[in-house]
């Protein structure tokens, strides 16, 4: 009954856990929440108020395909904002979450046995949305000891043996890692010398506490930006991203939104446009605190035990080394559930490089991430010795 495309696409570790946790509240029971990626902070004042607004002048019906022009035309002034570049909002197409583009994009760009290269780690659903589309993932392993970062020798190698594709993702998920603007200038470079298209997925914009967050626009105009208002904005359940492609993809990718989307949610657009205009105060308040817990978080995991070699700078993780407690994330993460009631994400959800790691967030208030450390300190105390690998 179910398609054969279906047997290889994986479940998304995360929510299982998420769900586990979910069932045990159900229960009565009192579970700390680092698991989720989801912003713990209210949608800014000023969206809510725009989205109320719409609602009551009934600005409710289909929008153009591609996106309302206003939007679309705001999405392009933000780029020239802040990072200085020109980017034709005719390039700009509106999109149902990040994950409504990505499942555009590489329904676009992937024929049948496409190699797109991702990183090992990465964001557990890229391999899965490429599988959907007939393509074939072909991972490039990072490692700790290189800071999470992409080894430029390994992206060329795996370029040369031809791709159509690369996804990249800074600031990344797990790793919290932001890729430098050398680093990004020679990935450009080695994509354009051998033809494969660079897909970054810039969903953690803004979100970057030391130094400076870079778009691939700055390095090349043959890239495609996947970018959304999920998480600096606080919006996950608005869905609502965009994508800014080359000329030439936009008609084809306006074709399959027609099809699949008809338009993008629209109550979502008007308010949209409202994250990017009024609402500098709340997301630099909710910076702020990130970046609070961030550096309270880091040290803490560390004299838990927990290797944690370089602190992440960016979106709202650390993938923090737990060999000495298991090789197994999986069952480590739902033994820490059940006995310590701490909700984490085991590493393998993001690939065999994360195995033996766990991947903490900080988008929790500093109250309960003081109780879901003190909770594992005494877990950690009395866990018998036979658990231990
Ligand atoms: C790296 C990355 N990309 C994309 C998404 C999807 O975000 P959305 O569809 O809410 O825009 C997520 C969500 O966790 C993510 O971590």
């Amino acid at each position: 009954m179910i398609s054969k495309k279906l047997a290889h696409i994986t479940p998304f570790i995360v929510m299982e856990i998420l769900e586990r946790a979910q069932a045990m509240e159900a229960n009565g029971e009192h579970i700390i929440h680092m698991e989720i990626g989801e912003p713990d902070f209210p949608t800014p004042g000023p969206v809510q108020e725009a989205a109320l607004e719409t609602i009551r002048a009934d600005r409710t019906k289909y929008t153009h395909s591609l996106g309302l022009p206003q939007l679309r035309e705001r999405i392009s002034k933000h780029y020239t904002d802040e990072y200085g570049v020109h980017v034709d909002p005719e390039r700009v197409i509106v999109t149902t979450g990040s994950s409504g583009g990505m499942l555009l994009v590489f329904s676009a760009l992937i024929d049948q046995g496409d190699r797109v290269l991702i990183t090992d780690p990465c964001y557990p659903c890229y391999p899965n949305f490429i599988k959907l589309a007939g393509g074939v993932p072909e991972y490039v392993p990072m490692g700790e000891d290189e800071g999470w970062q992409i080894d430029s020798k390994r992206f060329s190698d795996a370029a040369a043996k031809g791709a159509k594709a690369a996804v990249i993702n800074s600031p990344a998920n797990p790793t919290g890692v932001v890729l430098t603007a050398p680093v990004m200038a020679d990935l450009a470079k080695t994509a354009t010398d051998n033809d494969v298209l660079i897909l970054s997925d810039e969903i953690y914009h803004g979100m970057v506490y030391e130094g400076h967050g870079h778009t691939m626009l700055e390095f090349t105009d043959e890239v495609v930006v996947i970018n959304g208002f999920s998480k600096f904005y606080a919006m996950t359940g608005w869905r609502l991203g965009w994508i800014i492609v080359p000329p030439g993809l936009v008609r084809p990718i306006q074709t399959l939104q027609q099809n699949l989307f008809i338009s993008p949610p629209t109550i979502s657009q008007e308010a949209a446009l409202a994250a990017l205009s009024d609402s500098r105060v709340e997301l630099e308040r909710m910076t702020k605190l990130y970046d609070e817990r961030r550096r309270w978080l880091v040290p803490r995991l560390r004299d838990l035990g927990f290797g944690i070699p370089i602190a992440p700078t960016g979106a709202f993780y650390v993938l923090a080394n737990a060999k000495h407690l298991s090789t197994d994330s999986y069952s480590l993460a739902l033994e820490i559930l059940r006995d310590a009631k701490v909700a984490v994400t085991p590493g393998i959800d993001f690939g065999s490089a994360a195995e033996g790691y766990l991947r903490f967030s900080y988008a929790n208030s500093l109250a309960e991430l003081r109780e879901g450390c003190n909770r594992l300190e005494a877990w950690l105390k009395q866990r018998p010795p036979t658990n231990k690998a």
